[in-house]
């Protein structure tokens, strides 16, 4: 792909519609927006410019001369991704929606929020609390990653196995073509069928159709009871053979079942010096269970700790107060950035299976992790089938030798998920970082409708180039 570079013409042309200091270009001040979450030393690339604007116009007529200059934007919310989404791999210029981070309404009477893309996730409940409202959305970066970020990548997390995932709460969207003009999807409207959907095609789109400049959100009533259980089992293979049953035995839709293996649980626990019986057992099921009536929840919790019992788990820890949850939740919360300090050299991966076959997947770890003599520590949402089974390289190898067996083992990863009917990622998106094997599990034929999209949204390919496919 051929592009220009950004001339002392076009830089003046950015400070004149975001003014000077909303532009920068020293290298020190440009360096944040060169990687997301993704190890550094593997995927970073430098823009040449971050741009930094505060309205939908703005960006509109930054567009438009990257458009007719041939001048790659990459989209950026908080940088909190973990595909590379938000790298600009071909230099150019880094849009910021930092500074566009207000919440614009609440409107009370539809039960719909309007934010700008900026918003952090997690405001949006604090904001509403106390009116007894909730936005179902709950990636586990939520305490950072910004809304226009979730709609990019459609993020999932944590209570995925009741309240879905990010695209069931978006009732409409403004977006900034890659050709700069703007353009509103959807509504405030419970139903709407008026041609194509483009709104959910944008959503989950990894900024590569567009750029989010407003969100409409649907809330739903806050729950008022909530009971968490931190069930222990002896190891790995118990604690996942349980999923499937919690979600069929008892007819009960917990909130969450979320998995950690011992590593996972021990590593967290250090990173925060949090202090969770990981020395007792292999693998801990994290089970929420919410609703509107304390009686029910209970019940339905007492159930599920029974089964869990009578299936083999070693102990039941009942968490039914706030300081204990957010306790538990966060060492959950932090396993990733946990691992990242503990061992930066690593691929956190993401794959999905039909919960059915969550516990055939483990098996194909551990022959991966034999064969390549790497660990595979594992952890996520396992009640929806996802996990983050992460790659690890061993100490003894060169950086040469890693990036070698991260790939040869990857690929086997994939085709192992692919076999089980799943795929290659539930929630944090293809980007930069598995571009080159979404072909594993995508066919061509639809890979090729992909590109034919991509191609009528953007026909110069400058919005967010080399990031889930490539185009042709
Ligand atoms: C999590 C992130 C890595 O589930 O998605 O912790
Ligand atoms: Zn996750």
């Amino acid at each position: 792909m051929k592009y220009n570079m950004v001339t002392e013409e076009i830089l003046n042309k950015l400070i004149e519609i975001v003014g000077s200091k909303n532009v920068l270009t020293d290298k020190e001040k440009i360096e944040t927006y060169s990687h997301d979450e993704t190890p550094k030393e593997q995927y970073a690339c430098m823009p040449e410019v971050v741009v930094i604007p505060k309205t939908a116009e703005e960006i509109a007529e930054i567009v438009k001369i990257a458009n007719k200059e041939l001048i790659p934007i990459t989209p950026r919310g908080a940088g909190s991704g973990l595909s590379g989404g938000a790298i600009p791999v071909f230099g150019g210029i880094v849009i910021s929606l930092e500074k566009m981070n207000k919440i614009l309404e609440i409107d009370y009477s539809n039960m719909m929020m309007v934010l700008e893309p900026g918003v952090i996730t997690n405001d949006i409940n604090e904001v509403i609390a106390e009116k007894g409202l909730f936005y179902a959305g709950y990636p586990m970066s939520v305490e950072t990653c910004f809304i226009g970020g979730n709609v990019a990548e459609n993020s999932g997390g944590g209570r995925a196995v009741k309240y879905g995932v990010t695209n069931r709460y978006i009732m409409g969207l403004e977006v900034v073509t890659p050709e700069g003009d703007i353009v509103q999807l959807g509504g405030k409207l419970v139903k709407d069928v008026t041609g194509y959907d483009l709104k959910q095609l944008i959503i989950g789109s990894e900024g590569t159709l567009g750029i989010v400049t407003k969100v409409i959100i649907k809330l739903i009533p806050l729950p008022t009871a909530k009971v968490d259980l931190l069930v222990l089992f002896k190891d790995v293979k118990s604690a996942i053979k349980m999923v499937p049953k919690i979600m069929t035995e008892e007819k009960i839709i917990p909130t969450s079942v979320e998995f950690m293996d011992k590593l996972s649980v021990q590593a967290s626990c250090q990173f925060l010096n949090e202090h969770l019986p990981y020395q007792k057992s292999g693998a801990m099921l994290l089970i929420e269970i919410d609703g509107n009536r304390e009686d029910l929840v209970n019940d339905d919790s007492e159930t599920i700790g029974e089964l869990c019992l009578a299936n083999g788990a070693i102990e039941v820890y009942v968490a039914d107060n706030c300081t204990t949850q957010e306790r538990i939740w966060s060492v959950r919360r932090n396993i990733a950035e946990a691992f990242m300090v503990v061992s930066p050299h690593q691929s956190l991966e993401d794959i999905v299976v039909p919960i059915s076959a969550i516990p055939d997947l483990m098996p194909e770890l551990d022959r991966i992790s034999k064969k390549y003599n790497i660990q595979i520590p594992c952890y996520g949402h396992a009640g929806d089938g996802n996990l983050h089974a992460t790659l690890v390289k061993n100490p003894e190898s060169t950086m040469e030798e890693w990036y070698d067996i991260e790939i040869k083992a990857l690929k086997e990863l994939y085709q192992a998920t692919k076999k089980l009917g799943g795929t290659l990622s539930g929630e944090h998106g293809i980007g930069y970082k598995r571009k080159d094997f979404i072909g594993i599990v995508s066919s061509p034929v639809e890979i090729d409708l992909m590109r034919r999209i991509k191609k009528a949204f953007d026909p110069n390919n400058i919005m967010n180039p080399g990031k889930i496919f490539d185009v042709k």
